[in-house]
């Protein structure tokens, strides 16, 4: 495997929400490309390419609020999958965020989605009972 995980950089949002799209992570209520502008706008290092080359063959946008470290639009192109490049991409996420002092890195999965609730298991993950509400405060569509 030849993969670089690195930022991903503005020129590479196109390649990005095109995985996303293939890979069913756009959901119709969220703009990616904005989804991508906030998240550089606030934590650029924590924005992740895995990159063959100029390609771009895998994505995860961590954050981290102060509290929690969070992890979303993991992605591996389909071509690729069972290389690595998830848990490259996880790995990388972690480091960043443990030298920032996040002392703990979470995500959501929907409740039904048991294949990525066992990838994750994969990768010591524990699973967590916890609801979650939410409220939108800016529409994107
Ligand atoms: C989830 C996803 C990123 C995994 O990517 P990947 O690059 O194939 O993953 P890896 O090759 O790094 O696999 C890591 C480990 O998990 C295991 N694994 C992969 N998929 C698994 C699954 N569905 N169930 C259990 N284990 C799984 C692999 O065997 C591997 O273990 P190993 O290192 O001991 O061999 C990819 O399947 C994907 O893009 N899915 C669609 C998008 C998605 O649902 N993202 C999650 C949003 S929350």
């Amino acid at each position: 495997m030849t993969i670089t995980i690195r930022p991903l950089h503005a020129a590479d949002d196109d390649q990005a929400v095109a995985l996303w799209n293939t890979v069913g992570l756009v959901k119709p209520w969220n703009d990616p490309h904005r989804d991508l502008s906030r998240a550089r706008a606030v934590w650029p290092d924590l924005l992740l390419a895995a990159a063959d080359g100029d390609e771009v063959v895998g994505t995860v946008m961590a954050g981290y609020d102060g509290h929690r470290g969070w992890l979303y639009y993991l992605a591996s192109a389909p071509h690729r999958r069972g290389e690595g490049i998830g848990r490259a991409l996880v790995a990388e996420a972690e480091r960043r965020l443990e030298a920032l002092g996040c002392p703990k890195v979470m995500l959501m999965v929907r409740a039904d989605n048991e294949p990525v609730l066992e990838y994750y298991d994969a990768l010591d993950y524990q699973r967590e009972t916890t609801r979650l509400t939410g409220r939108r405060l800016i529409p994107d569509v």
